[in-house]
């Protein structure tokens, strides 16, 4: 059954207060040449350099690489010698994440208020410093080997983090509209949704927002359910997908089996201008994916009466859902890691506070293609 929300500030408020989050700090992913990952990134997706840390900083067994658009805050970490914790990350995972960091007022007590409430720690609270003021920061284990670390910066006015360094480097690549991080999906495995979902609610004070189960997301061959958890202000939002029964294998399936676990599989983030973004990004090397042009042909039909022209989102791809509240554009990136694991979301809102629902059956075909020319359905 579909329980797709209209009423969503009230369930909001259903979230409780007791570690109140005022954002997304960072994401940190760890990969196999942070250099070339921020390269991508920036060349190809708009971001601009921001810090550095490794041998030029004093760190001797791994180097990472910053970069900033607007709001979101991409760490790129590759270890500088064998047998470190983060090359074996890689040697299981691939490249993929490894932190999303949440931006709190109290990172001692957000910890102890995490643990206390049932979560696995991470990283206790410490403090670090350097000539721009303090950071504390603390963490704890989510799905998978995934952490949250909870960063507490009021007394800080440095560049990213004490240890690092302004990123010194031409720069000439233009900024590609993206503004924040909308929303950060974990793939569990089968049957853990549900503890998952509940960890959220019990450890961090979410509330469930949005769910969907395989009657709203089944093609032919695959399916899946999702339920979204939101925190208490709605800035942040963990959607997270188990696998479902379907006749071959799912793409939460291939994602699991090639990353080897659960994981973080995409990241949205969102943009003022989808059209000038999207093109801008496709420009410069974004590989896309792409639905057949006949859901152009019915699309109004569906969501009605939009400000942009159909014919630029067609010749994109850009998908449209329409809810109580607005409609939203929204487009996904081919897997941006050699193992088809995580990807990318640029998502316009205008005023749907959903997540595309409308839109799952034409994308998931779409999936399904590509993993036919994988070989892995
Ligand atoms: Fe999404």
């Amino acid at each position: 059954m579909s329980t797709v929300t209209d009423n969503q500030p009230k369930l909001y408020a259903e979230a409780a207060d007791f570690m109140p989050l005022n954002g997304t700090d960072y994401v940190e992913m760890y990969v196999s040449n942070a250099k070339q990952a921020a390269h991508f990134f920036r060349t190809a997706m708009g971001f601009q350099p921001l810090a550095h840390a490794g041998l030029m900083t004093g760190l001797t067994d791994r180097e990472s690489y910053v970069v900033v658009q607007d709001k979101i805050r991409i760490v790129f970490t590759t270890p500088l010698k064998s047998g470190t914790k983060i090359g074996d990350h890689i040697d299981k995972h691939g490249d993929g994440v490894k932190v999303t960091a949440l931006w709190v007022d109290d990172a001692t007590h957000a910890y102890k208020t995490a643990i206390e409430r049932g979560a696995t720690s991470y990283m206790e609270p410490r403090v670090e410093e350097d000539a721009h003021g303090s950071v504390t920061r603390s963490g704890i284990y989510t799905y998978g080997e995934v952490v949250h670390i909870f960063v507490e910066r009021n007394n800080y006015k440095g560049i990213f983090l004490p240890g690092f360094e302004k990123w010194e480097t031409y720069n000439s690549n233009p900024d590609m509209g993206l503004k924040y991080i909308d929303h950060m999906v974990g793939n569990v495995e089968l049957g853990a949704m549900n503890k998952w979902c509940n960890f959220y609610k019990e450890v961090m004070g979410f509330a469930q927002i949005i769910s969907f189960d395989d009657n709203d997301i089944s093609t032919e061959y695959t399916a899946l359910m999702s339920k979204v958890m939101s925190n208490g202000n709605g800035r942040i939002k963990f959607p997270i997908n188990e696998p479902a029964d379907g006749k071959k294998k799912s793409q939460i399936e291939e994602y699991l089996e090639f990353y080897e676990g659960p994981g973080v599989q995409h990241i949205a983030v969102a943009t003022d201008n989808i059209i000038d973004t999207v093109t801008k990004m496709r420009n410069a090397g974004v590989e896309f994916l792409r639905v057949p042009q006949t859901y152009y042909e019915t699309v109004l039909d569906r969501v009605g009466s939009i400000d942009e022209d159909i014919a630029p989102l067609a010749e994109l791809g850009i998908l449209v859902d329409r809810d109580d509240e607005g409609y939203l554009l929204q487009i996904f990136t081919k897997p941006l890691t050699s193992r088809p694991t995580l990807f990318f979301e640029i998502i316009q809102r205008k005023g749907a506070q959903s997540f595309g629902k409308g839109n799952f059956k034409a994308l998931f075909e779409a999936i399904e293609r590509e993993q036919e020319l994988r070989g892995t359905l």
